[in-house]
C-alpha cells in the first residue's frame, strides 16, 4: 500500500504521474542503495540555498566516485520549477519540501563493483510535498531525543555523505519511537555527540570564561555538513554568541542552557529532553526562538 502523496514526480527530465512505474529494477539505487540525495525547501517557488544543496550533491557523488551531468544544476532548477508548477506549490503561499535523488544508474549485471569502462548515466529524480508545519507541541514544548544504540565512526568515509543507504537512520528513528521520543541522536564510537537522524544538533552554554557559546559537533564527528548548520554558525557570530565546533559529550548536552536541532526542511526545533531528562528549563529557550525567528526573517521559514 502506498500512502497519500504528490500527484507528480520528475524523472530524468520528465514530469510524470507519481503512481506510474518509473525506474528499472536494475537501478543500482534500488538494488544497492548506491545513490545520494538532498532535501530542501521552496517557499513561493524559490528554493532556499539551492546552490549549497547542489554543491553537497556533487560532494556526495564525488565521495562515491560517480559523476553527475555537467549541467545538473540547470536541469534540477528547471525540474524543480516544473514539478512545483505541476503540484500547484509555486504560488505565493506555496511551501514545499523537495527531495532530489541521484542514483549511480542502471546496470543489469550482478555484483557490487560498478563497471570501470562503461559510463553509467545517473538516474535523477525530484519529488515535492507540501510542507507540514511541525506539530504545535514541538515549537511550544520542544522535542525529546534519545541516544541511538547505533554508533558513528568518524573515520568512516561514508558517514559524512548523504547517501540513500539510510538504514541506520531508519533504525534509529524506530528506536526513538520505541522509547517514546521524537528523534534519536547518534553518538560516535568515542561516545561524543554526532547528529540527529535528519538534523544537526546545537547547544547554548556558558563557557569557562563566562562567554555564551553556540556549540555544535565538529565536521570530524561523523556528521553531515548541514546547510542550516553553516548558516547558524554565521548567525551566532552576528548575534554575539561565540560559535564553537568541537567534540561534545552527552553530559554537555544534558547540562546545556538550551539545545536545538537544525535542518533545511524542519528548520530550527527546540530540544528540551534528552534520554528522559529536561534540558535547561525544560522549555524552548530564548536563543532557540531567536534563531528560528531570524531564519524565518531571512528565508520566510524557520
Ligand atoms: C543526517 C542529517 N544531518 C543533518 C542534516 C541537516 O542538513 P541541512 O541543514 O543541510 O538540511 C540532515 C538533513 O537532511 C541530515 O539528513
Amino acid at each position: 500500500m502506498s500512502g497519500p502523496g504528490p500527484k507528480y514526480v520528475w524523472v530524468d527530465g520528465q514530469v510524470l504521474p507519481a503512481d506510474a512505474p518509473h525506474l528499472s529494477v536494475t537501478d543500482r539505487g534500488f538494488q544497492l542503495g548506491d545513490g545520494i540525495f538532498e532535501t530542501l525547501r521552496a517557499k513561493a517557488g524559490h528554493c532556499t540555498e539551492l546552490p549549497e544543496h547542489v554543491a553537497r550533491l556533487h560532494r556526495s557523488a564525488a565521495g562515491l566516485a560517480f559523476e553527475l551531468p555537467a549541467d545538473v544544476d540547470v536541469r534540477l532548477a528547471d525540474g524543480i520549477a516544473r514539478l512545483l508548477a505541476a503540484e500547484g506549490l509555486d504560488g505565493p503561499d506555496g511551501d514545499a519540501s523537495i527531495r532530489i535523488t541521484a542514483s549511480r544508474g542502471v546496470w543489469a549485471s550482478r555484483g557490487l563493483l560498478p563497471p570501470r569502462d562503461v559510463h553509467l548515466t545517473p538516474t535523477l529524480v525530484i519529488q515535492a510535498w507540501p510542507v507540514e508545519p511541525p506539530p504545535a507541541g514541538h515549537l511550544e514544548h520542544g522535542i525529546s531525543l534519545v541516544a541511538s544504540a547505533v554508533r558513528r565512526d568518524p573515520q568512516n568515509p561514508i558517514a559524512t555523505l548523504k547517501t540513500t543507504s539510510r538504514i541506520d537512520y531508519v533504525y534509529a528513528r524506530i528506536e526513538a519511537r520505541r522509547a517514546g521520543a521524537d528523534d534519536a541522536i547518534f553518538l560516535t564510537i568515542t561516545g561524543h555527540l554526532s547528529e540527529a537522524t535528519t538534523a544537526n544538533i546545537f547547544l547554548v552554554r556558558t563557557a569557562a570564561d563566562d562567554v555564551l557559546e553556540l556549540a555544535t559537533p565538529s565536521l570530524d564527528c561523523a556528521i553531515l555538513a548541514g546547510t542550516t548548520r553553516s548558516w547558524l554558525l554565521r548567525w551566532a557570530e552576528s548575534v554575539g554568541l561565540r560559535p564553537v565546533e568541537g567534540w561534545l559529550t552527552p553530559d554537555e548536552l544534558a547540562a546545556a542552557h538550551e539545545a536545538f536541532v537544525s535542518s533545511s526542511v524542519a528548520g530550527i526545533l527546540p530540544v528540551t529532553r534528552f534520554n528522559g531528562h529536561p534540558i535547561g528549563s525544560g522549555l524552548p529557550g530564548p536563543w532557540t526562538r531567536r534563531a528560528r525567528a531570524d531564519r524565518e526573517a531571512v528565508f520566510g521559514q524557520g
